[in-house]
């Protein structure tokens, strides 16, 4: 991807449906043997390899321009290890095959490289429903007849975790309470979507969730909620590209620790009822920042404000929480002439006048963005490697930044 700079963004975009919600939701549609229909799927490729999965379990899946539809019956309780090594969210299948299936067996989870990311939580919740599990040769095996309802304390509001427990639990014989649950709206979704299955699903959004499972979900429609990142990402990049855009299809509440944070920079944000329109005309005010888990400052969002703040008229300050290492991006900012030194979690970033183009490389999602953004600020044109990390969840990243006026192309 290359990306030409200085360009000061302007115009309207419009956010496509968010990754972190379509993965869970396309992978409890295997709960149900009955046709799913999801509208607004978005074309990137992560849900190109979870739809890959799904059709090597067994089921068929057909794609209308930006609906899907699925049915059939598992007939394979092991996804293929090719598959599941590309993404860590492959890992919650595990729930939901050994609730259909009464055995699992699935090799351990890829994804982005940033850091160490253990999956005890989902094993302990797993065991406490009932399911006995076994490590054999690198894959993870769980066997259980039928899933028992069980109380759960999460010992950290995992996501993936009270995702997996969820649609476990959702079809497991008697109640389950899940306990310091994660928060996150897309929580919140995958529940509304399994409700709409005829699955009993309370308290998604609070700590404590109480499953009361059924015997059988049916078919359902479903259209999940907008990208809460890749909207807070678009406003990052107008911002820091010192222009003004209207971002359509956001919920503002999902955004509003980005939203308080770029204001406090010195952007103005105003949101409408779906839409957020942004402007910056200022100096970037410096920021402490400290990522946790929802509603605080996401940790998907660090690597773009850091981007931001590398221009910014001070010293900032980026507190890593949730993830042990994910300061892979500050090397490559560095190689822009972005000030950043870290150490361990924590990033302190004194701001410069001028960030230089470069040769970089996204070593993930996220930092993929974080150097489109950086590039656009910079003074001429930066390339970046391996920008395919940014099409596993930006959709027409390219496309919707020039529609902004980016000069940005691929080669
Ligand atoms: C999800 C999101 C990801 C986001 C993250 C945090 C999806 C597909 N991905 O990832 O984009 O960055 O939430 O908002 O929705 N942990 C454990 N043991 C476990 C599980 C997690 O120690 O069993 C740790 C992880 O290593 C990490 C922290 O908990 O340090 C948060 O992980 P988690 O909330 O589970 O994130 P994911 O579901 O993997």
């Amino acid at each position: 991807m290359i990306v030409n700079g200085p360009c000061k963004l302007q115009g309207e975009i419009e956010i496509s449906t968010s990754k972190n919600a379509i993965l869970p939701i396309l992978v409890a549609g295997i709960l149900s043997d009955e046709p799913i229909k999801l509208y607004r799927v978005p074309a990137i490729s992560d849900v190109f390899i979870i739809q890959e999965i799904i059709a090597a379990l067994g089921m068929a899946s057909e794609r209308k321009d930006d609906t899907l539809f699925f049915s059939g019956r598992l007939n394979s309780f092991s996804p293929p290890f090719e598959l599941v090594r590309q993404m860590r969210a492959s890992f919650l299948l595990m729930g939901p095959i050994l609730a259909r299936c009464g055995e699992v067996r699935i090799s351990l989870p890829g994804g982005c490289a940033i850091g160490n990311r253990p999956i005890d939580l989902h094993l302990k919740g797993l065991a406490a429903l009932g399911a006995e599990i076994e490590l054999e040769a690198g894959n993870i095996v769980a066997r259980s007849k039928r899933l028992q309802g069980r109380h759960i304390y999460l010992d950290y509001p995992s996501v993936g975790a009270t995702e997996n427990l969820m649609m476990a639990a959702a079809v497991a014989e008697g109640v389950s309470h899940i306990e310091n649950a994660a928060l996150e709206p897309e929580i919140v979704d995958l529940a509304s979507f399994i409700n709409k299955m005829g699955g009993r699903i309370f308290g998604a959004g609070t700590n404590v969730i109480r499953v009361e499972g059924v015997e059988k979900l049916h078919g359902a429609e479903y259209t999940p909620i907008p990208d809460r990142i890749e909207a807070g990402t678009y406003m990052t990049a107008i911002a820091a590209s010192g222009g003004e855009g209207l971002i359509r299809n956001v919920i503002p509440e999902h955004v509003k620790a980005v939203s308080a944070k770029l204001i406090e920079s010195g952007a103005r944000v105003s949101e409408g009822a779906r839409e957020i329109h942004i402007a910056r005309r200022r100096n970037i005010r410096p920021l402490y920042i400290k990522t946790l888990p929802y509603p605080g400052f996401p940790t998907d969002m660090q690597a773009q404000m850091m981007a931001y703040l590398s221009r910014g008229s001070g010293t900032s300050i980026i507190s890593e929480s949730v993830f042990e290492n994910r300061f892979m991006h500050v090397q490559e900012l560095q190689r822009m002439g972005a000030d950043i030194r870290t150490e361990g979690r924590t990033a302190v970033i004194r701001g410069v006048k001028h960030l230089s183009p470069a040769t970089v490389r996204a070593s993930d999602l996220r930092a993929g963005a974080a150097l489109v953004i950086a590039g656009l600020t910079g003074n001429g044109e930066t390339v970046i490697q391996e920008s395919e990390h940014i099409d596993r969840g930006y959709e027409n990243m390219v496309e919707k930044m020039y529609a902004l006026g980016a000069d940005i192309r691929r080669e």
